[in-house]
């Protein structure tokens, strides 16, 4: 184990409470950003190396640089808290313990790039936590830290509205686009790219999206500077990341380490190892939507973006799904492939139809149907939907199914071999 102490998510009793996160220096971060030029904000952010923790590790300083800086426009933040994703269940951490630390990062985000009104999109199912994060909202509402009240608070001419948003249960409301869309009231179909939301956001005005860990990183980073966040964990990811661990493991849960911790040292060390000593048959490290790792090839592979891609996979969210040797990976894939196949907005043909069909084919290799050449037929079906889509979903629909069949092959050759009654 490491030597580390948390800082998103501190060992302090209460810190969701508005007095106690104050009593620990809180909102004195947006005080000192507000003594900064937002330009110089931005750049102490992209100089911190922060990179976004909702699924594609895009540099967020980078991000926020995208923003233009006249005000012809309003300029919206989105905070993304949709959180649907299996094997993802970090943010509501945040929501639940540290909310401040969210609000007040949106406040600095919103400075630095002249954002006058925010949204946090909370995931339907998360009621709980949405009335946590209103609650949290309301005590920075009548303490003057949001809104008109903060002319008087911060001595300064600067204002945020923040709102909070419910999504209504659908997974393809955590892509951007379609989280815009949703917003607005309309159906969650994610959008064409270009244009990019920093150019045509919400209401066709520019709008920048973040994920809630990615926000909450800020406050630590104005606080403590550039150079003490670059310095934690890997070099071209650095800073914590909160590890949710589930599956087969003895302690799942959600851990604050640095990048770039060992896979491995993650899963025994901190997650106590897999029940009854059982070998790892498999781990997915980023959500469902990764491709899966073989557990005798962990050895080695850190958890941060350029480590994971050297792995053959990616960090999404570091989400750490772990099966034990007796996993059925049939059942596992089948379960995977209906999620995406549900999910699925029914925009693009080969996503609407290709879910469908290696949902199909997996049905039937389940109910022993399978042939030998239905592993030729997914790989083929998932690598037609790959990069052939609107959003990214048709990709994570494909590489669970494509990586599967191609990192489990000998497995899923036995599976048929040995259920089905047509195998040949
Ligand atoms: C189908 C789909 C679902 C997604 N769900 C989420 C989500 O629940 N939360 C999230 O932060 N990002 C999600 N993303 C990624 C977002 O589109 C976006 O990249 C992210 O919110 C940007 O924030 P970041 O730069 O801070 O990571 C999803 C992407 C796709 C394609
Ligand atoms: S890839 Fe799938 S979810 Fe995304 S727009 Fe196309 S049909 Fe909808």
């Amino acid at each position: 184990m490491i030597d580390y102490t948390p800082v998103v998510l501190p060992n302090i009793e209460n810190l969701h409470e508005i007095d106690v996160y104050e009593k620990h220096g809180g909102y004195s971060h947006i005080r000192k950003a507000l003594g900064m030029q937002p330009e110089d904000v931005i750049e102490v952010v992209k100089k911190s190396g922060l990179r976004g923790r909702g699924g594609a590790a895009f540099p967020t300083g980078l991000k926020w640089s995208f923003m233009p800086k006249d005000n012809e426009k309003p300029k919206y933040l989105a905070i993304n808290g949709d959180e649907s994703e299996p094997g993802s269940f970090k943010d509501r951490q945040i929501f639940e313990f540290n909310p401040h630390l969210m609000i007040e990062g949106i406040l600095i985000a919103g400075y630095a790039m002249g954002i006058t009104s925010a949204y946090i999109y909370i995931r339907g199912e998360y009621e709980k936590w949405v009335q946590m994060v209103e609650k949290a909202l309301k005590d920075a509402y009548d303490k003057g830290y949001v809104g008109d009240k903060m002319k008087t608070a911060f001595s300064s001419d600067y204002t945020l509205n923040i709102y909070v948003h419910r999504g209504a249960g659908a997974y393809i409301c955590g892509e951007e686009s379609s989280l815009m869309n949703s917003l607005e009231g309309k159906r969650g179909y994610p959008r064409v790219k270009p244009p990019f939301p920093a150019q045509y956001g919400l209401w066709g005005c520019p709008t920048t999206i973040n994920n809630v860990e990615t926000i909450a990183n800020v406050p630590l980073i104005i606080d403590k500077g550039a150079e003490w966040y670059a310095a934690i964990g890997a070099e071209k990811h650095p800073g914590p990341i909160l590890y949710g661990i589930s599956g087969h493991v003895n302690k799942p849960g959600v851990y604050e380490l640095p990048s770039g911790m060992l896979l491995t040292e993650l899963i025994y060390d901190y997650a106590g190892g897999l029940p009854g000593d059982k070998k790892i048959k498999m781990v997915i490290p980023g959500g469902s939507s990764m491709p899966p790792l073989r557990g005798e090839e962990l050895e080695g592979i850190r958890m941060d973006a350029e480590s994971l891609k050297a792995a053959g996979s990616a960090i999404g969210t570091a989400g750490i799904m772990v099966m034990d040797e007796d996993t059925d990976i049939v059942r596992i894939l089948t379960r995977i492939a209906h999620f995406y196949w549900i999910e699925s907005c029914g925009q693009c043909t080969p996503c609407r139809e290709g879910t469908g069909w290696m949902l199909k084919v997996l049905h039937r290799i389940m109910d022993g149907q399978g042939r030998m050449s239905d592993l030729d037929l997914l790989e083929n079906v998932a690598s037609n939907i790959e990069g052939n889509t609107i959003c990214a979903l048709g990709d994570a629909a494909a590489w669970p199914v494509k990586f599967t069949v191609q990192r489990f092959r000998k497995e899923l050759e036995e599976y048929i071999q040995q259920t089905s009654e047509v195998a040949a």
